[in-house]
């Protein structure tokens, strides 16, 4: 193209999302409300250092309506978050109705902002008594798990639009019986075939209870963590194996257990794994020694992955990206992250593949499990000693992309290093803390 001819109009169009494309952020009970009391989780970090320590946590229990009023502010249309179990039944068989009356009281606050609500009815946490009686291990623990659910679902479904029953099984499994950072680590083959079995047999139990509740829809799906995996040796049939099996196990395994159980697809994604030729697992030191641009956790950026995930698993039903983030202290990170993630989801829908959301992990710097307060996820920060919240740029960044249901070409210029970009995008960061500062 000669240099006097004008760009094509494209190249400054925004980048769209479909209609009615859901924007959000996710986050969990245990990483957010604080004093958990009755979950394995609370007694099993009693004995870390404290900020290993869950404790306050964001305080969010209290706070949540000043938590929802930023969602809100930010123009987010959809929020995912869970319910606490070790709340509602702190022990066997009883449960607590000011909880339960808790609960209906956030997520009616919600509604009340006109936002979307995607729960998860387990994110990781178990009742101390549950977990005492072998936790996922145990059979039983599928008919604990559906009797809490035929309890809580009649008093909250007023306000639930899309149920997930279970995040992440196999980060669960893998924490629990590979990595053993856990609670109730250990090494037993044999417990964790019992936990994915037991997991499978969870999830198509309260498929089926959710959907003979509500036979006219509520879609109903799990949050699964799905990583991207590439061999670094095109050519290494060991490395391209261990591609091929860890995709099989870490991607697809619970689908094929349950499959006809399943609404949408929930698609966590954090990952790209690179195989090293002697590794036929993953291999954390070797991925942060690469040259590759990584987050301060050592996850390495990057954004064809997200796309390569999504044209992998692209079905007859719809996607959501239930989480996906970014750990860093510095924002201007998280902005870029936004921005070429999206690009590539927008490419991915280009593609025809059907993702109908997305939920930025998280609203909020919260408890990154036995990482503890440092990893800062949020595009909102938390500053722990007064509890107070602090909009960083980035979280502007998102509005301006859900202003827009897509990406403004000012903000593409900007991962694509065009001189003065930085201006531009701090000028219209500032346009927006204006606009949503004056309601
Ligand atoms: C996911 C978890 C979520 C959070 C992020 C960083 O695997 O579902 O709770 O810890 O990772």
């Amino acid at each position: 193209m000669s240099q006097h001819q004008p760009l094509p109009k494209h190249e400054h169009a925004t980048l769209k999302f479909p209609e009615g494309f859901l924007w959000g952020a996710a986050t969990s009970a245990h990483q957010v409300e604080g004093n958990n009391t009755h979950s394995d989780w609370w007694q099993w970090e009693q004995d870390k250092p404290f900020d290993l320590r869950s404790g306050r946590a964001c305080d969010q229990y209290n706070r949540f309506e000043q938590d929802f009023d930023l969602i809100k502010q930010l123009n987010h249309n959809a929020h995912r978050l869970s319910i606490e179990w070790s709340r509602i039944e702190p022990k066997e068989g009883e449960f607590n109705q000011t909880e339960i009356d808790h609960y209906k009281k956030v997520l009616k606050a919600l509604k009340d902002r006109k936002i979307t609500v995607m729960l998860t009815l387990w994110h990781w946490t178990l009742p101390v008594w549950v977990a005492d009686k072998g936790g996922w291990e145990n059979g039983a623990t599928v008919s604990y798990f559906e009797r809490f659910v035929r309890k809580i679902v009649p008093e909250i479904s007023d306000y639930v639009d899309l149920w997930i029953t279970l995040n992440e099984p196999g980060v669960y499994i893998y924490e629990t019986y590979i990595e053993r950072a856990w609670p109730h680590s250990k090494k037993s083959t044999w417990g964790q075939v019992k936990t994915f079995l037991n997991l499978t047999s969870a999830h198509k139990k309260v498929y089926k209870y959710l959907h003979s509740k509500f036979p006219a829809g509520k879609p109903v799906g799990i949050a699964n963590n799905i990583l991207s995996f590439e061999s670094n040796h095109k050519h290494s049939f060991k490395e391209q194996l261990s591609v091929v099996l860890n995709d099989l196990f870490a991607n697809h395994l619970f689908y094929f257990f349950t499959r006809g159980a399943h609404d949408f697809l929930g698609i966590n994604y954090y990952f790209h794994i690179r195989f090293k030729d002697k590794y036929l697992t993953p291999n954390k030191k070797d991925l942060a020694q690469q040259t590759h641009d990584v987050s301060d956790l050592g996850w390495e950026i990057y954004p064809e992955g997200i796309f390569e995930v999504l044209t992998d698993l692209a079905d007859d039903i719809p996607i959501y990206i239930t989480e996906c983030g970014i750990a860093s202290t510095n924002d201007d990170r998280r902005n870029r992250f936004l921005i070429s993630y999206l690009q590539e989801v927008a490419r991915a829908i280009k593609a025809g593949v059907n993702v109908r959301g997305f939920f930025y992990w998280s609203l909020l710097d919260n408890f990154e499990w036995h990482l503890g307060f440092e990893p800062r996820f949020g595009l909102v920060e938390m500053d722990y000693s007064t509890m107070e919240r602090h909009i960083r740029p980035s979280a502007l960044v998102y509005t301006d992309i859900i202003q827009h249901n897509g990406i403004p070409h000012s903000l593409l210029r900007f991962i694509g290093h065009t001189v003065n970009a930085e201006e531009v995008l701090e000028k219209r960061q500032k346009e927006i803390r204006k606009e949503i500062e004056s309601g």
